[in-house]
């Protein structure tokens, strides 16, 4: 019997990619599986049901996953979807464990074999999996034109018969798959592009595309190529040099993030208020808190001189072609556990070891088992 592949509506509120789109799935069909989609699922994507093919349809969540073999999402389903799967299910969604410890504890409780595709290894095998990259590479790239229709003034240099307007100064902050895809785009639309981040690999990366390096002469490589935090001293030097590439800034985009903490704040209250008059900043970072004092996560705000936008869930607004790339991405992981029509969870793998949150009742990731035990010990302190 063909493996069955469950595809589920995203609830979160303004969420409107989904899990697999109509060409997708024929590629699943292809690995072996049938597929049934909760009805609409694909709408706030723009893929109407009639452009799915040869599959079913469900109407509501619960009855849907309990006879799935398989569950897709894009955003952590709810503990309740959780508890309706089948034993000895999979599920293939974002997941971020260490703030949804109640689904976590739902998915070990229900035996789900849960991969988390925010755990996928940054490694060159696991690229076309990757789907933090692949939503932030559009996220990086939305962000100038964010900021572009908040600014009270144009973005390249262009001559007119009464006299010529200068191209805007575009500064980067965090220069991994996000920011670079901004440097990119801000870079198309004629900006003078600057780009900083505290590891120095990314100078290179950022002349590519034609823009500066701010170069502070600190190396701040961490472990996996993520960044590691910054000594005090070494903030000083750094908030000297870069308080005058904010000063002169039209617009500036920040991404940094240090994983599994909040955003560090890379704009402080004092940078926001040298800033020129209408200057906008798009705060990327928003979503782990944001990277500058002052913003309001899901807001746009005055500060100052400053408009500061916090926009959440970017990859949503490009709806379309953020649901193609993230149902390849999720594609390319089946392709590794299902072979031949069937389900086959080789742990010796280093991309499933890596990627699986839950399994045969255990939480196989260690930080996400700290933060369930944690949270199970201080519900026993609070109930003493
Ligand atoms: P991220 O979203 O975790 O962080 C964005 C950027 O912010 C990073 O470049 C980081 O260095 C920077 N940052 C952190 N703190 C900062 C601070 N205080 N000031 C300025 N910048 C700061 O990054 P992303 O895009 O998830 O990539 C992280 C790393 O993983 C990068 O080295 C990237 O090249 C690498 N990577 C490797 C892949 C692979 O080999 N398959 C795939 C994707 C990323």
């Amino acid at each position: 019997m063909a493996i069955k592949i469950a595809v589920l509506k995203e609830t979160r509120r303004g969420e409107k990619r989904v899990a697999t789109t109509p060409v997708v799935a024929t590629r699943f069909q292809r690995l072996g599986a049938s597929i049934t989609l909760e009805k609409g699922a694909g709408v706030p994507a723009t893929f109407a049901d009639g452009a799915y093919k040869d599959i079913s349809f469900a109407d509501a969540a619960s009855a849907l996953v309990a006879d799935a073999d398989i569950v897709l999402a894009v955003q952590p389903p709810s503990a309740d979807t959780a508890r309706a799967m089948k034993s000895g299910s999979v599920l293939v969604s974002f997941i971020y464990g260490q703030a949804n410890t109640d689904l976590v504890e739902a998915l070990r409780d229900r035996k789900v074999t849960a991969f988390a595709m925010e755990l996928i290894p940054r490694i060159s095998r696991a690229q076309s999996m990757d789907a933090l990259s692949s939503q932030a590479a559009l996220a990086g790239y939305y962000a100038p034109l964010l900021g572009a229709v908040h600014m009270p003034r144009i973005l390249p240099m262009m001559t007119t018969a009464v006299g010529s307007l200068r191209a805007a100064k575009v500064l980067v902050m965090g220069l991994g798959v996000a920011g670079l895809s901004a440097l990119a785009t801000a870079h198309r639309l004629g900006a003078i592009c600057e780009g900083y981040d505290v590891r120095p690999e990314t100078a290179e990366q950022a002349r590519s595309l034609g823009a500066k390096f701010v170069d502070t002469g600190i190396d701040a490589r961490g472990e996996g190529g993520y960044a590691r935090e910054l000594t005090a001293d070494e903030k000083v030097k750094v908030r000297q040099i870069l308080s005058q590439h904010i000063a002169e800034a039209d617009m500036i985009i920040t991404t940094a993030a240090v994983p599994g903490r909040r955003a560090p704040v890379l704009i402080e209250a004092d940078q926001i208020a040298a800033m020129k008059p209408g200057a906008v900043i798009v705060d990327l970072g928003a979503e782990g808190g944001g990277n500058c004092k002052g913003t309001r996560p899901g807001e746009t705000v005055t500060a100052g001189p400053a408009t500061i936008l916090g926009p959440l869930d970017v990859p949503s607004a490009l709806a379309q072609h953020a649901s193609e790339l993230y149902a390849k991405n999720v594609l390319n992981l089946l392709t590794l556990i299902v072979k031949d029509g069937a389900l086959t969870l080789d742990f010796d793998d280093e991309v499933i070891a890596g990627t699986v949150l839950t399994h045969a009742g255990e939480i196989r990731n260690e930080a996400v088992r700290s933060a369930v035990e944690a949270k199970v010990s201080n519900n026993m302190e609070t109930s003493k």
